[in-house]
């Protein structure tokens, strides 16, 4: 295969759950760093966006995910809250992902936000697996950091494998009494049909590998027609955030789902009122892997293209809202494309 994989749209990955299932730890864990640590009393309270290339997919989860089965450039995950006065937020995060992880902590079980999260993807349409998270929680679990989970349930007694395959029974069981026929992933043929349960923990990275190598190839299987769509038109993307960035202003940080976004295109945002028209006065991209929520160091960009999660400084911003569509203009008619602003 010679396409080129940044011709490919990355794959939008939403992460949802009930509050304290570990969204943001399993997300930490992929980055390898604490964003949690970031957050007021550790309650994600917006929705945020990291981008996993492919060698990183690659690297952590090893043998599992070999990148020259891949033509996508990796996954942008949303990270989205789970207390109960998100919901906006939550169905905002999910009507933007082309799959979805939904963590489940095994202790914990199904809560009020976990069903509340499964309307939203069932609503959508949109393909998904659960993270049954905490495995480590187990009592008597004997821990191997990052090993994928077959290698690990192997190393644990009878005891400790029953009692988990229990509390994983039992999540296949309200998956199944919410009307989805699910199962371990292994046993999974098709995940269009039915939902695979990776056991996982956020906390030791035992399970990991699998989940990424299960979201790589749910992406690649089913997603490829949309992959494949035109990545090169004008952007299409949804605002996350209004704020203030020193030396620039308001600023938008936003999840790009489609086309590209450049550094002197003119951006139809929608507005508190009307929509507002402005110039793009700079593209902050976040490093790789940076939460870009709690990112301080952005590189300015001449070009990003979808799927990607980028901060915008333009002027004119003070009246732009979370949750706003944001078009590019380029070479549209400008009324058209506030009309389309407009209509959304
Ligand atoms: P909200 O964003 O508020 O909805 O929560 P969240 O789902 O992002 O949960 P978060 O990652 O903040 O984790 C909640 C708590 O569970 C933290 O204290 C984590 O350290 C802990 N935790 C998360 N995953 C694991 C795990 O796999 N094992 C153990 N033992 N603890 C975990
Ligand atoms: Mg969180």
């Amino acid at each position: 295969d010679t396409r080129d994989p940044t011709s490919l749209r990355t794959p939008i990955v939403a992460v949802l759950g009930h509050v304290d299932h570990g969204k943001t730890s399993l997300l930490d864990k992929i980055r390898g760093s604490a964003v949690i640590e970031g957050e007021a009393g550790a309650i994600t309270q917006h929705i945020g966006a990291t981008a996993v290339p492919l060698d990183i997919v690659s690297s952590i989860a090893g043998d599992l995910v070999d990148p020259e089965d891949f033509d996508l450039p990796g996954l942008l995950f949303i990270d989205t809250p789970g207390h109960h006065s998100f919901t906006t937020l939550r169905s905002r995060g999910g009507a933007l992902a082309d799959i979805a992880i939904l963590v489940v902590d095994v202790n914990d079980g199904f809560q009020p936000q976990t069903l509340e999260a499964l309307d939203i993807l069932r609503r959508s349409e949109t393909p998904f697996i659960v993270a049954a998270n905490k495995i480590d929680t187990v009592p008597g679990w004997n821990e191997n950091e990052d090993s994928p989970i077959n290698a690990t349930y192997e190393s644990q007694t009878d005891r400790v494998q029953g009692r988990l395959d229990e509390q994983l029974y039992e999540i296949i069981g309200n998956l199944s009494d919410e009307g989805f026929s699910a199962d371990l992933y292994w046993r999974v043929q098709n995940f269009q049909r039915n939902v695979g349960v990776v056991p996982v923990s956020a906390m030791t990275g035992e399970g990991v590998p699998d989940l990424l190598a299960v979201m790589m190839g749910l992406s690649q299987r089913y997603m490829k027609e949309e992959m494949e769509i035109d990545v090169t038109g004008p952007g299409v993307g949804t605002v996350l955030e209004v704020k203030e960035e020193k030396g620039f202003g308001k600023t938008v940080d936003i999840v790009l789902y489609d086309g590209t976004i450049r550094a002197d295109d003119q951006l139809v945002v929608g507005g508190q009122n009307d929509p507002i028209v402005t110039d793009v006065r700079a593209l902050l991209q976040p490093r790789p892997l940076a939460e870009i929520r709690t990112e301080s160091r952005f590189e300015k960009v001449d070009e990003v293209s979808a799927a990607a999660g980028i901060k915008v400084a333009a002027p004119e911003l003070d009246d732009a809202m979370a949750g706003a569509p944001v078009r590019v203009v380029r070479d549209r008619n400008l009324e058209d494309v506030v009309h389309e602003v407009q209509a959304e």
